[in-house]
């Protein structure tokens, strides 16, 4: 008989036993990043783990794409010891600095060795500060130069394979074209951290250094720096670019060279898929894409970028986060953002998953590119230290007539005071 004394058993059943028993509760788990290329792709796994894991929410927050402002956002929240903050996108770069402040929780308990054997060595090695784990990637990223193939064919030029050979056939091709609304090169010159990326790739192709990671010295007031300095200044963006790429984040970088206005564009590997839609794109097909060039005698060096997960210190359910960034850097869910943006997946078996091969095909010819990327260094002082780097870089490459070498003398002396930090609390 279905009397009310039942009813009362099936309430409490339904509100309080039911969710005991199955661990289904109410639980929202926050989660910020920032806005995916393929938001779908993203909205459906958000829907899967919550189907998988009854009672949790993902609640999302979406931050800015620029790596500096994104950088701001967060930690802002983090300094607030924010608990409505579990999960977060964490640059490679930041690791070093959430841990030593105590804002990412250590996940070496869920993260285990042998799981991380599964991925790339150069993220998780970004990963790892004073023995621990404190993110898991994600995507990997690592500067490519991209091409207009079609333009390259007419004017019979192969692809550079150094930085001078590179201005001298965008110089070819310009003057062939006479489009005054087609520039030589794109790259990515705002004063932000992707300035520090491209800036790097040039510095340390030509054999020079962000800094001295032994010594803990500046190196940006070395020859070889500073001469590297100069030629984007005077050669890339002086003779093949115009003043505007000084205001370009990826996003507009690479818009110009989708419409057909730039020949050569360097920028990470989800371009490919973007500048190859035609959608999105009026050079679909016409693309090329290669190893970022070398300078003469030396070795092209690509800058190693990618985005991880992190957990809060301050979140109160780390388990469920870590539940959630184990779910979003599986196999699964890497593969699905493969397969529709190419962005590059951290985990080693990915690069044989044979319809990844079929259908993203650039993935696997990359690997070793991946492989062979340069970090930027690792230390919890990273973003004093870019913040240093963005604004000499942006001034000198904005003004043509300054003094090249006395600008990085003051870089230098600056850095060497954020420096000096690490030499007197070797502990930090
Ligand atoms: C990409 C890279 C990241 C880098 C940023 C700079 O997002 O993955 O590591 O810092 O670009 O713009």
């Amino acid at each position: 008989m279905f009397n009310s004394k039942t009813f009362s058993y099936c309430i409490t059943f339904l509100f309080f036993l039911y969710p005991a028993l199955t661990g289904a509760q109410n639980t929202e788990l926050r989660f910020v990043g920032w806005k995916p290329e393929a938001p779908q792709v993203w909205d459906q796994a958000v829907t899967d783990f919550e189907r998988q894991n009854p009672g949790i929410k993902i609640v999302r927050e979406i931050g800015p794409h620029s790596s500096t402002q994104f950088h701001d956002l967060l930690t802002q929240k983090l300094k607030n010891r924010d608990t409505q903050l579990d999960v977060f996108f964490m640059d490679v770069i930041w690791p070093a600095e959430f841990a030593s402040a105590g804002w990412a929780l250590p996940l070496d308990r869920y993260f285990t060795a042998t799981e991380q054997e599964k991925f790339l060595k150069a993220p998780v090695s970004a990963n790892r500060y004073r023995g621990q784990i404190f993110g898991v990637p994600l995507f990997v990223d690592a500067g490519l130069l991209y091409y207009r193939k079609d333009l390259l064919e007419k004017y019979s030029l192969p692809p550079p394979r150094t930085w001078p050979e590179l201005v001298e056939a965008a110089k070819t091709m310009l003057s062939g074209e006479r489009d005054p609304n087609l520039v030589g090169f794109s790259g990515q010159f705002k004063q932000y951290e992707g300035l520090i990326c491209d800036m790097m790739e040039y510095i340390l192709g030509n054999g020079g250094a962000l800094w001295d990671e032994k010594r803990l010295v500046s190196a940006l007031d070395q020859p070889r720096a500073v001469e590297a300095v100069r030629f984007v200044r005077d050669r890339i963006i002086g003779e093949i670019s115009h003043r505007g790429v000084l205001t370009y984040e990826e996003p507009e970088s690479l818009a110009l060279f989708a419409q057909g206005r730039a020949i050569f564009h360097r920028n990470w590997p989800y371009a490919w898929a973007v500048t190859n839609d035609p959608k999105n794109s009026r050079i679909a097909g016409k693309v090329g894409m290669m190893p970022l060039p070398s300078f003469p005698g030396g070795r092209g060096v690509a800058a190693l970028g990618g985005w991880q997960l992190g957990v809060s210190r301050f979140s109160t359910k780390p388990d469920l986060a870590w539940r959630f960034v184990a779910f979003m850097t599986s196999k699964e869910i890497q593969k699905r953002i493969a397969l529709s943006t190419g962005r590059a997946p951290t985990r080693l078996s990915l690069y044989d998953d044979p319809e990844i091969s079929a259908k993203v095909p650039q993935l696997k010819a990359l690997l070793e590119t991946f492989k062979q990327a340069v970090p930027r260094p690792t230390t919890p002082v990273y973003v004093p230290l870019s913040n240093i780097m963005q604004r000499y870089f942006s001034s000198v490459l904005a003004l043509p007539d300054t003094d090249l070498s006395k600008r990085a003398a003051l870089a230098a002396r600056d850095m060497n005071r954020v420096l000096d930090l690490l030499r007197e609390a070797p502990t930090l």
